[in-house]
């Protein structure tokens, strides 16, 4: 399972992705708007510093103005994903995306009609908004069961990058769906590192080491 950090400050991304255990990075205007820096400046930091696959959300809510916003995006660096709404206005910017060769990440979908259509227009990846479904009301894991099993049925290459991620528990449950990948907060992300019992026995182990007296070197 591919693991993005869905971040806009670079200096936790550069933190982060010293671990080799970040694939690449999601963004989206409520965060561009929280880092309070030009947004395409901050795509090419970040673009820098990860390998992988770089989302950047276009602002136009037409199509003409998402294709001239993508192409622009895409031309910062190879690994940026042009991210677009699930309209649909997004999909038929998506369908010639894809007829560009240009990647997409098609976000804010919420059913699984919603991820199908996705897929049929090309996309490279479709973000199902987890923790929002789950703040409305449903769970938002039965949805990545919902479009695994179609995207399965049919032999579609979208992969599902699970969005909205709210937990730790968030992130297992999602690989244990299937999900491609999965973006998730770098508070979260930190999370993952983290339980309880490993805190408490590494401290039991250390202290009876320190009773030996011993070095290892
Ligand atoms: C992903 O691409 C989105 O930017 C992000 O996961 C949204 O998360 P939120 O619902 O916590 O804002």
């Amino acid at each position: 399972m591919q693991l993005f950090l869905d971040t806009t400050d670079v200096a936790i991304l550069k933190d982060l992705a010293m671990t080799g255990l970040v694939d690449g990075v999601t963004t989206n205007p409520t965060l561009i708007a929280k880092s309070g820096r030009p947004m395409l400046q901050v795509i090419a930091e970040i673009c820098a510093a990860v390998e992988g696959p770089v989302s950047a959300e276009v602002a136009a809510m037409d199509t003409a103005g998402m294709l001239d916003e993508g192409r622009k995006l895409a031309s910062i660096a190879p690994n940026v994903v042009v991210k677009v709404p699930l309209t649909r206005d997004g999909l038929i910017a998506t369908r010639e995306f894809a007829q560009e060769g240009i990647a997409t990440n098609v976000t804010l979908c919420f059913s699984a009609a919603q991820a199908l259509l996705a897929a049929k227009a090309g996309a490279s990846y479709i973000s199902p908004f987890i923790g929002r479904l789950d703040d409305h009301g449903a769970d938002g894991m039965d949805l990545i069961v919902e479009i695994r099993a179609i995207y399965d049925n049919y032999g579609f290459d979208t992969e599902i990058l699970a969005a909205s991620i709210r937990s730790p528990a968030h992130v297992t449950t999602a690989a244990l769906a299937g999900s491609d990948c999965a973006t998730i907060p770098p508070d979260v992300f930190n999370a993952l590192f983290k339980h309880p019992l490993t805190e408490r026995g590494l401290d039991q182990f250390m202290s009876d080491w320190a009773k030996t007296g011993q070095s290892i070197l």
